[in-house]
């Protein structure tokens, strides 16, 4: 195709509708006749519910209903396929019984005319509890770790190797419990007709909410529709379907009404997932010349009693660098606690800021630059899997980004670099995450005006999807931009994956392509069988699509367009386009992306504060589809990061497990006078394994590597190396 759209900097498609407020969110799909659900949350940490006194509430102006479990529908909760992870466990039964888990579960939902009304009788209702105190910190003695399956790796035999080594590491590492906290908060619209269920609600995976809310309420998948063409942020939360939606469709069935049921603030600190909290030590062994001969990572992040929530905290140790004894093992702590789950760049952030931060701190140990470190370790292959990288550039990443922020200006010795009283830091850290490709299906039909519509049930939480997948169909049907109309965002479109793990372009954009070279393909057969048409009787192979046009090969001012080809039948062309990864490609190669990213920070010796002054990161992620949105996911990532390495933090009061600052004045988020100037730089990249279109996935590595960058410069800066996130001013004075 000679349109070459991918790789354009073009801005949003949906960015006019998104400023103008034409953009509808779940919450924004009121319905006629609608009323609003407020959840009721529980005050006590461990436990159970001993009464409700839900008769005078129920008599207050507009209370349509007080569903507790004394009066809730028992569900049957079947278990079903599309499943986001935890497999292992069992999904929490809201209002099924009288038990409390955790803090904040839901316990009763109230149910009125107003959102006003809801909320006053929800505040009224009188609970009594039979409260035992919670275990909800992992650092506990008391707590019990548990190996999932597959948790531990070795090779060689790393413990000896260190012993024997002369430059050694062994140091603790701890990350907060962060919570995702995206602008637009969790929101469901249910609305029974029948036994068929509508559900206009915020998520990040359509089939699977479908599906989990089919096999709660016993229904057969295609009674449940889930519609969401827009998401205000999400950041892993709205990967799986928490208990609010299945408590706005069981209010709904109870009053016999549509139900609008939106999360509050405080309420997203409870039943809708977090990074977990991770205690991991590193240690490292290296001969005086900066060869490493051993390296063991042990991380135990925490989870729920109910579920295991698993994510790839060790597993970078495992392939980053060349090594010849290396083992990680990975343990879960149970805690009275609602599950985590993925949050921006999941496992690897937390993971990687271990590692990293080791890495540097041997390299002060030994002398030697960082970079030329991380370059004295550079693998040849996959050392865990034995077998070569599809590509990776890290080196290259590492030049690139050493080039544009100034590193060869540094001045290696800590606390030696100053901007009149403060001190400066620059700090490097290594960025890496798999390149997932995931079984994705879509949808193009090809109208007789020549417009292509394309269907994919695919979300987009704000990375561009809409942009960058019009930009594929375009490409691959060599159509202007205007004639492509992307949709997403119903689950009754052609299913995809998840919207996470940075796999939605390397999946989803594959099978569009798949379904436009498949349109091309009919609609060349279409030509060729059509009596009037001037390719009538031509072979198919003699046949070429260029600029839009099909035409004789090398005859290019011959050409028909589509709009010719369908418009003269006036039978819009279909076809359903299916892409996934070839495996024995996936048996072949070890397949990720890797990056790196530079950190400047600025210390007030006196007072401790921490200002991050300017990040460059410089990522090898195979082909940019479009760069402006692909800069603009990266500097978001750095956010998230200097968020993770500077202010972000869940806090439990240990009597209850209550979320101390749950709400956005005391859970600390980069605001525009913490960001500074950032810089997202690509290599060059070709990489011709991973899948179709080349690409290795954006978004989470642009989180990875960005704490410990930071956390290097404040030591680089202050000669104190601090090992706990997030960095606090009493850890720097
Ligand atoms: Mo991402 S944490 O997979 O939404």
């Amino acid at each position: 195709m000679s349109v070459n759209l991918i790789g354009k900097p073009l801005t949003r498609v949906d960015g006019r509708a998104k400023v103008t407020g034409a953009a509808r969110y779940a919450a924004d799909f009121n319905q006629p006749d609608q009323l609003y659900a407020v959840i009721v949350s529980a005050t006590i940490g461990l436990g159970r519910v001993t009464g409700i006194e839900s008769a005078e509430v129920e008599r207050t102006p507009g209370v349509a209903a007080v569903i507790a479990y004394s009066n809730a529908q028992r569900l049957p909760y079947l278990p079903h396929k599309a499943v986001i992870d935890p497999a292992v466990g069992e999904r929490l039964h809201v209002l099924q019984d009288d038990t409390v888990r955790f803090y904040g579960q839901p316990v009763a939902v109230v149910v009125a005319d107003t959102l006003d009304h809801a909320e006053r009788a929800a505040a009224a209702l009188r609970i009594s509890y039979e409260a035992r105190r919670p275990l909800v910190d992992p650092a506990d003695p008391r707590t019990e770790r548990i190996a999932p399956e597959a948790a531990d790796r070795s090779r060689g035999d790393a413990e000896t190797a260190i012993a024997d080594a002369s430059v050694t590491i062994d140091e603790i590492y701890e990350i907060a419990r962060e919570n995702h906290n995206p602008m637009e908060p969790h929101a469901t619209i249910a609305a029974w007709n029948g036994e068929r269920l509508t559900l206009w609600s915020k998520s990040q995976y359509l089939v699977n909410e479908q599906a989990e809310i089919a096999a709660v309420f016993g229904l057969p998948v295609q009674n449940v529709e889930v519609v969401c063409p827009f998401i205000g942020g999400a950041f892993g939360t709205s990967l799986r379907t928490w208990p609010h939606v299945t408590l706005a469709a069981l209010a709904a069935r109870h009053v016999g009404r549509p139900v609008k049921l939106v999360l509050t603030r405080k309420q997203m600190f409870f039943t809708t997932g977090h990074r977990p909290r991770t205690l991991q030590r590193i240690a490292l062994g290296a001969t005086p010349d900066g060869k490493l001969l051993g390296v063991v990572h042990e991380g135990a992040g925490e989870t729920s009693r109910y579920e295991q929530f698993t994510e790839a905290l060790t597993t970078v140790t495992d392939y980053l660098y060349s090594c010849p004894n290396v083992r990680t093992q990975y343990r879960l702590v149970q805690l009275d606690t609602g599950t985590p789950n993925h949050m921006r760049g999941p496992g690897e952030a937390s993971g990687i800021f271990a590692l990293e931060s080791a890495m540097d701190e041997l390299s002060y140990k030994l002398g030697i630059d960082p970079i030329e470190l991380r370059r004295r370790n550079e693998p040849r292959v996959d050392e865990a899997e034995n077998k070569p990288f599809s590509s990776r550039s890290l080196m290259q990443c590492y030049e690139l980004g050493a080039d544009r922020f100034g590193w060869a200006q540094r001045t290696p010795e800590p606390r030696s670099m100053r901007d009149g009283r403060l001190l400066i830091g620059m700090g490097a850290a290594t960025a890496t995450y798999p390149a997932f490709h995931a079984p994705a299906n879509a949808r193009v039909r090809l109208l007789t005006d020549g417009v292509a519509e394309v269907e994919a049930a695919a979300s987009d939480m704000g990375p561009g999807t809409y942009t960058s997948m019009t930009q594929v169909a375009a490409e691959f049907l060599g159509l202007p931009l205007e004639q492509v109309r992307f949709r997403l965002g119903r689950s009754d479109y052609p299913q995809t994956p998840s919207h996470g793990g940075s796999w939605t372009m390397a999946s989803v954009g594959s099978a569009i392509r798949a379904a436009c070279l498949e349109v091309q393909a009919q609609i060349a057969r279409r030509a060729v069988e059509d009596a009037g048409s001037p390719a009538f009787r031509a072979s198919v192979d003699d046949l070429e699509w260029s600029g839009g046009l099909l035409h004789r090969r090398g005859e290019p001012s011959s050409g028909l367009s589509y709009q010719d080809i369908v418009g003269r039948t006036g039978v819009p062309v279909e076809a359903n386009g299916f892409a996934q990864r070839d495996p024995e490609v996936a048996e072949r190669y070890s397949m990720h992306s890797f990056g790196a990213v530079f950190a400047e920070v600025a210390i007030d010796p006196d007072v401790g504060t921490i200002g991050v002054r300017r990040i460059v990161g410089a990522y090898g992620i195979g082909r940019v589809v479009n760069p402006l949105l692909a800069r603009s996911q990266c500097t978001g990532g750095m956010i998230g990061g200097i968020g993770m390495a500077l202010m972000e933090r869940t806090v439990l009061d240990p009597r209850d497990g209550r979320p101390v600052n749950a709400h956005m004045a005391d859970y600390l988020m980069p605001v525009n006078l913490d960001i500074p100037k950032l810089d997202a730089l690509f290599v060059d990249e070709i990489d011709p394994h991973v899948n179709p279109l080349g690409v290795k996935g954006l978004g989470e590595i642009a989180l990875v590597g960005t704490a410990p960058a930071i956390a290097n410069a404040v030591f680089h800066a202050t000669g104190k190396r601090v090992r706990t996130l997030p960095i606090q001013i009493e850890h720097v004075l």
